[in-house]
């Protein structure tokens, strides 16, 4: 590692979003980055590819060992975190009364708990680093909920609630706390099969690329918070300003269904 070098932590890096920051990230002279997700393949191979230093660690984010075993990783090669990308999550869609408390649970489980242990686990590495940053990869569905996603918004908003919380505490220490929302976005995990299916609906896709550059203004820019694509900045005026024509509008149009799950 040399004098000068950035480290970066991306979680779920083994796909989508986070393994587009990865590349993202590493075109940055001088970044060395860690990668973390449970498949230790994808991680090897992402990390060979890069154009810069990489190490990864295969990691299931929500087991109780987790956040030592990355701190544990840093400590020893590093000794710094300049950059915290909390980005792994997932979405199981289903109606509250079809999955219950169960479905609520296993997301904040890996959506909301995950990313707080982890950063609690960093912080005083991101501060001894200062100046430095955490990225939280919230979602526009984080401000707006649609019927089959109320537990995946639920892990959302509490994500948002706790990072503009995080941000103020934590700017005092150098560290900045910002968060990226997205829209829709085909990936492994949000596969967007309905969306994708017409020419129509595809136009409000977006890609991991733009959600990665969005990551880069937030994290190395200090942006507090960047939507992807930015009109859907609009979805969560209106929520706040016309609650009940953004029902209206939610219930006539209803969820897309058919797809694995929800933004
Ligand atoms: N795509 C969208 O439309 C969209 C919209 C809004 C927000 N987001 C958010 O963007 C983030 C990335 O999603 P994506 O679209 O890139 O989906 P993705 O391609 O399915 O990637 C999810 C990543 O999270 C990792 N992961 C899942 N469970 C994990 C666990 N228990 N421990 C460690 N890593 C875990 C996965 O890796 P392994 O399977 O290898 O563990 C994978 O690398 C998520 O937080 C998601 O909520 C996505």
């Amino acid at each position: 590692m040399s004098r000068a070098a950035k480290i970066a932590l991306v979680t779920g890096a083994s796909s989508g979003i986070g393994a587009a920051t990865a590349r993202r990230l590493a075109r940055d002279p001088g970044t060395e980055l860690v990668l973390v997700a449970r498949r230790d393949e994808r991680l090897a191979e992402l990390a060979a590819s890069l154009p810069c230093p990489a190490t990864w660690l295969a990691a299931d984010l929500t087991r109780p060992e987790a956040p030592e075993l990355v701190r544990a990783h840093l400590e020893q090669r590093h000794d710094r975190l300049d950059l915290l990308v909390n980005n792994a999550g997932a979405a199981w869609r289903g109606t509250f009364g079809e999955t219950g408390w169960e479905n609520v649970h296993r997301h904040m489980e890996l959506n909301f708990d995950a990313v707080v242990r982890l950063t609690e686990a960093l912080l005083p590495l991101l501060r001894r680093s200062a100046p430095s940053a955490i990225v939280n990869v919230a979602s526009t569905a984080g401000r707006v909920s649609r019927a089959n996603s109320g537990a995946y918004s639920a892990s959302k908003f509490a994500l948002i609630g706790w990072t503009d919380a995080l941000s103020l505490e934590e700017a005092p220490h150098g560290v900045h706390v910002g968060m990226v929302l997205p829209g829709f976005v085909p990936t492994e995990g949000f596969p967007q099969t309905e969306l994708r299916a017409k020419a129509v609906t595809r136009l409000i896709l977006s890609s991991p690329e733009k959600v990665a550059e969005a990551i880069h203004e937030v994290g190395p820019g200090r942006k507090s918070e960047r939507y992807v694509p930015r009109p859907y900045a609009l979805a969560a005026y209106l929520r706040l300003l016309a609650p009940r024509l953004t029902r209206r509008v939610l219930a006539a149009g209803g969820p897309p269904s058919g797809s694995r799950s929800s933004s």
